[in-house]
């Protein structure tokens, strides 16, 4: 596997490649990371992984400067998983000045992730502009779990008719159900054990919804009350429409249930797709 850290240099690389698909990370790869690169690799075979953690999407006071930084162990994971080159640019090589331009994205990116970490989607629709750009693939994955991410992204490419396909991968998922993520390594050991509440308690509004129940308000209520019981402090819990991430209308049967909750010092979030009857 080869590690480039440049533009110009991975530009020149790439110029010998005829179908890439590229995942961009900011590192500290697990299970969920490595189903991609699979997910990538059989989409189009020369599978660049992105590792930068850009501080852009990272609001005053969030975890950029302790986010995990696990270089060396990443590029063994990645190269096991059949990743053929890791992008690994320095801040100066992404943002060699300040970055003035910047992707302004739609209102959706106020609401949910947004409204509680404000500017996040901005970092992070320029950051992902700027790894298109660069690295050129006809194939970009992401993760479902973050699932506001995914939306913002593909609304992106379709606007400004960017020359890559998106493909969302389904999230990965601990035996007790926690869905894989960098910062779960933040929990305590009593933390990890209370974590996979999140998951139950979205499931059990999947469950409902499925069962045929739409008084979203309550079952948001009931998922949200659940979870402070438990010690968590929740930021939201909703059903949203799969399509707009708006209020569902009356009669729309895609659905998702989102939430996002801190739990000690640890924020995580995580969704599930629900199928109205
Ligand atoms: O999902 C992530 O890890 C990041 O938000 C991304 C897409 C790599 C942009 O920095």
């Amino acid at each position: 596997m080869e590690i480039v850290r440049t533009v110009a240099e991975l530009r020149a690389r790439l110029a010998r490649e005829s179908a890439v698909s590229c995942v961009p990370t900011m590192g500290n790869i697990h299970d969920g990371h490595l189903r991609l690169v699979d997910l990538a690799g059989g989409q189009a075979p020369f599978v660049v992984t992105t590792i930068f953690v850009n501080r852009l999407q990272f609001g005053q006071g969030e975890d950029f400067d302790r986010y995990p930084r696990t270089f060396e162990d990443d590029c063994r994971k990645l190269e096991g998983a059949g990743c053929k080159l890791v992008f690994h640019p320095d801040e100066g090589e992404m943002y060699p000045e300040p970055q003035v331009f910047a992707v302004d994205p739609p209102p959706v990116a106020n609401k949910l992730e947004g409204r509680f970490r404000p500017g996040h989607f901005r970092g992070v629709a320029t950051v992902v502009l700027k790894l298109i750009n660069i690295v050129q693939p006809q194939i970009a994955v992401f993760g479902k779990k973050d699932y506001q991410q995914i939306h913002i992204v593909r609304h992106m490419v379709d606007q400004l008719a960017l020359p890559v396909r998106i493909v969302a991968a389904e999230t990965f998922r601990a035996d007790d159900g926690l869905a894989l993520s960098s910062r779960n390594r933040y929990l305590t050991d009593a933390e990890r054990a209370e974590a996979p509440r999140l998951h139950q308690a979205l499931s059990q509004v999947r469950v409902a919804v499925e069962g045929g129940d739409r008084n979203f308000e309550a079952l948001e209520f009931a998922a949200d009350a659940l979870l402070a019981r438990h010690g968590w402090h929740v930021d939201y819990v909703v059903v949203r429409s799969r399509r707009t991430l708006m209020q569902p209308e009356a009669d729309e049967r895609d659905l998702v249930v989102l939430g996002a909750a801190r739990l000690g010092n640890t924020r995580l979030i995580d969704n599930l797709e629900i199928s109205a009857p």
